[in-house]
């Protein structure tokens, strides 16, 4: 079954040929990092323009290197939310209008299901049930994965999600957007400790067993302390090294504590913030302690992609999911994933 996944929620078009029978046949991606830059910040008109330029030409590539035709296509799978309405009507009324010229079910999919079953297209696989911990720049959540679209939410964030603390400290610290890869590359030049930051919510885990998140107050914090000192390059460093140990801290903390009042052993972790190379390493020797074991997707596949909806629309397909015929549609621009929560598949 060749599956056709079209990812346009934020400001990556991504477009990715799937089967689950011989896996990613093809992928291509492109970035509108450098027509954001100069804002500072994702421009919701500029990005939706930008789809509609590329879409089309990066399906025909995807098509001709995996061998296809589109008459070959089985199914189209699209992200129907949440993200910039906008953008996310590109991928979804061209998804639809493709699959309803060729005969074929058009699936719209929840970005943050994509993100959280993405592990299982890497090479070591977790089986149902497991603890996910969804990490970009819009979500931070810890979430217990029964199966295929059963999902309940432990905790959540308060405030900011954590890789838009990453990204909103980067930009205090003058290292421009996307700040995310910026500031990790910065941390890895200065010493955590030698600057101190608060590690929010570890005291309420401690208390109550609460498996919610609060990154608002690191900002500030990291505010006040680049104001107390000149910023030279070493203190910059330090900052950014204190920043990431922080929040790397509190995320391993409230992980290990979701496997434990769960009962579970295995942890997933999705979303951009898992590219972060201390979180990794970290979250994979605390959980290994344990006797658990942690699944990241291929780091390309961290940030948002087409192959991540692609395959998540195979399963729902396969699972028995429904698709909408006809040529109405619409798009979810806020969309809580627990809403989706209804057990189709017991093992994928
Ligand atoms: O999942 P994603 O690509 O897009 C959303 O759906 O939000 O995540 C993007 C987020 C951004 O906030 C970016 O700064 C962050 O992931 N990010 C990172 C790293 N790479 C991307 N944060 C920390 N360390 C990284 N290496
Ligand atoms: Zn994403």
């Amino acid at each position: 079954m060749n599956v056709l996944g079209i990812e346009t929620s934020c400001d990556e078009t991504g477009v990715a040929l799937y089967d689950p029978a011989r896996g990613l046949l093809a992928e291509r991606l492109y970035s509108q990092v450098r027509l954001h830059a100069d804002y500072g910040g994702v421009v919701p008109e500029l990005a939706s323009r930008d789809h509609i330029r590329r879409l089309l030409p990066l399906t025909r590539e995807a098509c001709t290197e995996a061998g296809l035709a589109l008459r070959d296509l089985d199914a189209v799978a699209y992200t129907e939310g949440p993200g910039l309405a906008g953008a996310l009507l590109v991928g979804a009324s061209i998804g639809r209008a493709l699959a309803y010229a060729l005969g074929v079910p058009a699936i719209g999919i929840h970005h943050l299901e994509g993100h959280l079953l993405s592990p299982l297209l890497g090479e070591s696989r977790p089986q149902f049930p497991f603890i996910a911990l969804l990490v970009s720049g819009g979500h931070t959540q810890l979430m217990r994965v029964g199966a295929v679209g059963d999902y309940e939410l432990l905790g959540d964030t308060l405030d900011d999600a954590a890789g838009e603390a990453f990204d909103k400290t980067a930009q205090l610290l003058g290292l421009g957007y996307p700040g995310g890869p910026a500031l990790a590359a910065l941390a890895e030049q200065g010493t955590p400790g030698r600057l101190s930051l608060p590690r929010p919510m570890l005291a309420q885990l401690e208390k109550t067993g609460d498996l919610d998140f609060s990154f608002s107050g690191l900002k500030t914090a990291v505010l006040t302390l680049s104001r107390q000192a000149p910023l030279d390059a070493q203190r910059r460093a330090d900052l950014a090294a204190e920043f990431e140990a922080a929040v790397v801290e509190v995320l391993t903390a409230k992980c290990l504590a979701a496997l434990g009042q769960t009962g579970l052993s295995q942890l997933v972790v999705a979303g951009g913030v898992g590219a972060n190379r201390r979180l990794r390493a970290t979250l994979t020797a605390a959980v290994a302690k344990r006797g658990g074991e942690v699944f990241f997707p291929p780091p390309a596949l961290c940030t948002d992609n087409g192959a991540m909806i692609a395959h998540a629309g195979a399963l729902r397909l396969a699972a028995g999911t429904t698709a909408p015929s006809g040529l109405g549609f619409g798009v979810r621009p806020r969309w809580a994933l627990d809403a989706l929560s209804r057990p189709v598949l017991a093992d994928a």
